[in-house]
């Protein structure tokens, strides 16, 4: 459904007396993977990792650098937004105008698309409303009359009403209380199925993508570590820094991959380090790590460490 080649995405950060920039920050390296339709496929990975980054490009937000985007077969041009890719963001706080009512921000994207009558737009409307579980009183409201689980409703509302295919879910629970998180990600879950959608599910939180996903795609210093089938990957990680996610993640019982809790910082993007990425906070990095292992295809995955430099 979705094939994205060589993705990359440099911001300048500083420029030169004529305006021209002299120095970029790498927030997106050479990302290249495919998303299946009606599949789940979750990008995880540190706040300041590039999972925004590659949701705005994917949603026509921003150009990249370089790289391609492939749609169903046909290549996605710069900044082209398509209705069939929608994205619902972290906070509903900043996503939804406050001063505008649910009503019109949910049905504002069907004014912009000029894609129904005004009745067909009222219905529309009423009948996403519905299906996100809320009823339609909500529709007089304004954004801060609203729980943040009801606004995150709402803003998961406003993309369904467009009848996307792909909808790109940049972290759509962080936001929320942890007892609304579970129900909103069971609501998500239910309109996967009953409108046939595909998910691109954002998170920093490896948790979450457990049962959900079915691909998972590992990011750091906007960089791919590991990829590949989300329950093996949980089941059995490869990479040091998906151990240490792992670990980071809360079990009852036997706990094997305790060497591997995750200390440190993220260098800043700005300033990555030379060689691997995540080697100022491997704890099992030796001297190859001074320089940059590429991505190896090992056991059906895809892999970037000198540990794992052979393809199998
Ligand atoms: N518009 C921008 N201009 C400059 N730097 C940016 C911009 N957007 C994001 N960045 C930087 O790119 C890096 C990746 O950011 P982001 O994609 O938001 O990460 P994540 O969503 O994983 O937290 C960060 O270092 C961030 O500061
Ligand atoms: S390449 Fe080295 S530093 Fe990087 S993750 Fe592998 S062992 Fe650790
Ligand atoms: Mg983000």
């Amino acid at each position: 459904m979705l094939r994205v080649e060589n993705l990359s995405k440099n911001f300048p950060v500083e420029f030169d007396i004529f305006g021209k920039p002299k120095r970029f920050l790498k927030a997106v390296q050479d990302v290249s993977f495919q998303v299946e339709k009606g599949s789940v496929f979750s990008i995880v990975g540190e706040s300041g990792s590039g999972k925004s980054t590659i949701a705005r490009i994917l949603s026509g937000i921003y150009n990249p650098s370089s790289g391609k985007i492939y749609y169903e077969g046909k290549i996605l041009k710069d900044a082209k937004r398509i209705k069939d890719i929608q994205i619902v963001f972290q906070d509903p706080e900043t996503s939804l105008n406050p001063r505008k009512t649910i009503s019109f921000i949910v049905e504002e994207g069907l004014l912009v698309h000029r894609s129904a009558s005004r009745f067909e737009r009222k219905k529309i409307v009423r009948d996403a409303i519905k299906s996100v579980g809320l009823t339609s009183d909500i529709l007089k409201k304004y954004p801060h009359q609203l729980s943040g689980g009801q606004k995150q409703r709402v803003a998961i509302a406003r993309s369904l009403v467009l009848k996307p295919k792909l909808l790109i879910l940049d972290e759509p629970t962080s936001a929320l209380d942890v007892s609304v998180q579970a129900q909103i990600l069971n609501l998500l879950m239910e309109l996967k199925e009953l409108y046939n959608l595909t998910y691109i599910l954002i998170t920093h939180d490896l948790k979450i993508v457990n049962h959900l996903s079915d691909q998972v795609m590992v990011l750091y210093l906007g960089q791919i570590m590991e990829m590949g089938r989300c329950d093996s990957i949980i089941e059995n990680p490869f990479h040091p820094y998906t151990k240490s996610l792992i670990e980071s993640i809360p079990k009852p019982g036997e706990n094997n991959l305790e060497n591997f809790s995750l200390s440190g910082e993220m260098p800043s993007p700005l300033n990555p380090p030379e060689g691997c990425a995540f080697q100022t906070r491997c704890p099992v990095a030796f001297e190859k790590c001074s320089k940059k292992p590429p991505l190896m295809n090992f056991r059906g995955r895809k892999v970037r460490c000198h540990l794992y430099n052979q393809e199998v």
